[in-house]
């Protein structure tokens, strides 16, 4: 008896997504390596942070294509883009990056309706709220920027940007400890 539950399309699109959230977790990696590397310890803090989530996601994905009876494909990833320009760069990428991941994810839904496949349309609304809420971050972030000047802030303001950030909440879980439920 056939046990695999996802099409053909779906498996494949959930393996593009998750080496998609892998790639998004380098890309995290790299640029939080760069404001490390800049003097931006808390930004920095951040970025790794999320680097860590991205990986979570990841997982997430890999377990449901496992829980569905398909096969895992895991491929190379993607190198990284170049680093930022500068602070305001980075978070104007890190915003275009997720509302890059939110299509894929859109994308994945529209499969999932177009096939009546309820279970992964169901799976993938986790995805959907997440993306909500990681687009209202990147957001938050430029919006400070703006305030401290835009491309154009130095000094103090980029000083209390960075020291912000060193104080997000420690929340994200590493990925052994990542399951379907609370990735
Ligand atoms: Fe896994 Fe930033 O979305």
């Amino acid at each position: 008896m056939n046990t695999n539950r996802l099409s053909g399309k779906m498996a494949e699109a959930l393996n593009q997504q998750m080496t998609k959230e892998a790639h998004a977790s380098q890309i995290y990696l790299s640029y939080a390596a760069w404001a490390d590397s800049e003097g931006y310890e808390g930004v920095a803090n951040f970025l790794f942070r999320h680097a860590q989530e991205e990986r979570n996601h990841m997982m997430k994905v890999l377990e449901y294509i496992l829980q569905r009876g398909a096969k895992v494909e895991v491929t190379a990833i993607p190198a990284p883009p170049p680093n930022p320009a500068s602070l305001n760069d980075c978070f104007e990428k890190v915003l275009s990056h997720e509302i890059d991941n939110t299509n894929a994810v859109y994308r994945l839904v529209n499969i999932a309706h177009e096939e009546k496949d309820w279970a992964t349309f169901n799976f993938m609304q986790w995805f959907v709220k997440e993306q909500v809420e990681e687009e209202t971050l990147a957001m938050k972030l430029m919006s400070k920027m703006k305030i401290a000047g835009g491309e154009k802030a130095h000094g103090d303001a980029l000083y209390m940007i960075d020291k912000d950030l060193s104080t997000a909440p420690d929340g994200v879980k590493s990925a052994e400890e990542a399951t379907a439920d609370k990735p």
